[in-house]
């Protein structure tokens, strides 16, 4: 496994980057979505980050809530932060001697990188940030807290992923013991057509017991009646 890089290693490489990305971003971007920032990172970041109000949850790359503490504690502000993580996407700089865990380049660019950066630049290391609270008692809110949504299309939870199966069709008639050996174990067996490994493969360890039982039931009275998204 990769270890955690620890922030006294990354905070004087970030330094660096700061005094850059100031020039570079050239302050006040107003236009960004970040709503739709919130998306796009779920997909394309929180497979190998995790950042509390997105919900993820892996550790690929370094936790960006961390990462971006000390920066925001010392007085830093949503544009510097924004500023740092589009010079990292655009541009990333290794923190390891080992290409394979670095971060590939231009994961985004445009609008799309705009929008995650902004996002990104307005909740990294916010103390006490979560995933927003959603209507539909406690199995929706593990659904939307582990950022289920980003990938699939769920109408019940008003999410239209598409990265993984659609939930409305997939999961009708499906035995709740298989789903929950696709959430707890998704290399088990890959839905046809889908790339393997897309999935995280973290939730079993990250989702209690409890939320478990509270997210199958919740994805099964919302197919029950043959999904909800025609
Ligand atoms: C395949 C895994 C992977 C993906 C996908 C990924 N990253 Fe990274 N990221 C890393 C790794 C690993 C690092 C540590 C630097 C390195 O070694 O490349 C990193 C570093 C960073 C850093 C610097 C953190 C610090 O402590 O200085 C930021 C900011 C960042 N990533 C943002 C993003 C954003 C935003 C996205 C989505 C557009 C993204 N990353 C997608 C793996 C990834
Ligand atoms: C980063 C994207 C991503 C996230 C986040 C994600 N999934 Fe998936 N999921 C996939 C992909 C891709 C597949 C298809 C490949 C596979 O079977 O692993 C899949 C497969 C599934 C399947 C099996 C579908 C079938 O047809 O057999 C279920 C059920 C599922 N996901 C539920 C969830 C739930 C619940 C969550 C949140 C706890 C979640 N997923 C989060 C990408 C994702």
């Amino acid at each position: 496994m990769f270890k955690l890089p620890n922030q006294l290693r990354l905070f004087p490489a970030l330094a660096g980057v700061v005094a850059l990305a100031l020039v570079a971003s050239g302050c006040g971007t107003s236009k960004a979505d970040e709503e739709r920032g919130r998306a796009l990172f779920i997909q394309n970041c929180g497979t190998c980050h995790t950042l509390a109000q997105a919900g993820t949850n892996v550790r690929v790359g370094p936790d960006l809530d961390d990462a971006f503490a000390a920066a925001r504690a010392a007085g830093e502000t949503d544009s510097t932060i924004e500023g740092v993580v589009k010079a990292q996407v655009e541009n990333p700089r290794p923190s390891t001697d080992n290409p394979a865990v670095s971060m590939p380049a231009e994961i985004l660019v445009g609008q799309d990188l705009d929008d995650v950066a902004a996002y990104v630049g307005r909740w990294a290391g916010v103390p006490g940030a979560a995933p927003p609270k959603v209507p539909g008692g406690p199995g929706a809110q593990v659904f939307a807290s582990n950022s289920c949504g980003g990938c699939h299309t769920l109408a019940a939870a008003e999410a239209g992923g598409t990265v993984g199966p659609n939930l409305d069709e997939v999961l009708v008639g499906m035995p709740p013991a298989m789903i929950e050996k696709s959430i707890v174990d998704p290399s088990a067996e890959i839905a046809k057509g889908y790339p393997a490994n897309l999935m995280p493969a973290t939730y079993g360890a990250e989702i209690s017991q409890k939320e478990l039982k509270q997210l199958i039931e919740f994805l099964i009275d919302s197919t029950a009646k043959g999904g909800g998204s025609k």
